[in-house]
């Protein structure tokens, strides 16, 4: 089944959005396979946007993330990288639509509340990167 690697920005823990947007992604019907709320280390968030190092912003985005905790988060589902996306929005605040996560709670890129993998592939490697420990496993325990 796909999975995603989705992870709600140091902005979106400060100003308490960690419930609303879980919430989203159950009601949509998407299983959580993995959660941790961290802080991660600048190298650490240099290898998460590695492909972006060459971008102007690329150190201030650094910056943001190491700002404050984060909520690393694996859902799993039919289609969940796509869909997953459009749940959140486009990218830029000024161009999500209303309805979306970014849509509904960011005006500004630099401050955009969520990330999600944007293909299977990257997905693949963000949850490898943030979860070396593995993910849970859905089944009933014996007591
Ligand atoms: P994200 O989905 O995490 O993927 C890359 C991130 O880079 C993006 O969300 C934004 O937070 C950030 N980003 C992209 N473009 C810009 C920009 N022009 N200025 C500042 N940050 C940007």
């Amino acid at each position: 089944m796909e999975q995603t690697f989705i992870m709600i920005k140091p902005d979106g823990v400060q100003r308490g959005l960690v419930g609303e947007i879980i919430s989203r992604f159950e009601k949509k019907g998407f299983s959580l396979k993995g959660l941790k709320l961290i802080n991660v280390d600048r190298p650490f968030a240099e290898k998460h946007y590695a492909d972006l190092s060459a971008k102007p912003f690329f150190n201030g985005l650094v910056e943001y993330i190491i700002s404050g905790p984060v909520v690393a988060m694996v859902w799993e589902g039919k289609n969940v990288v796509v869909t997953g996306r459009k749940i959140i929005g486009a990218t830029n605040p000024a161009e999500s639509a209303p309805g979306t996560i970014r849509g509904d709670f960011a005006i500004d890129i630099g401050r955009n509340v969520i990330h999600g993998s944007d293909a299977v592939e990257s997905a693949r490697k963000e949850i490898a990167l943030w979860f070396p420990e593995g993910i849970v496993t859905w089944q009933s325990s014996a007591h």
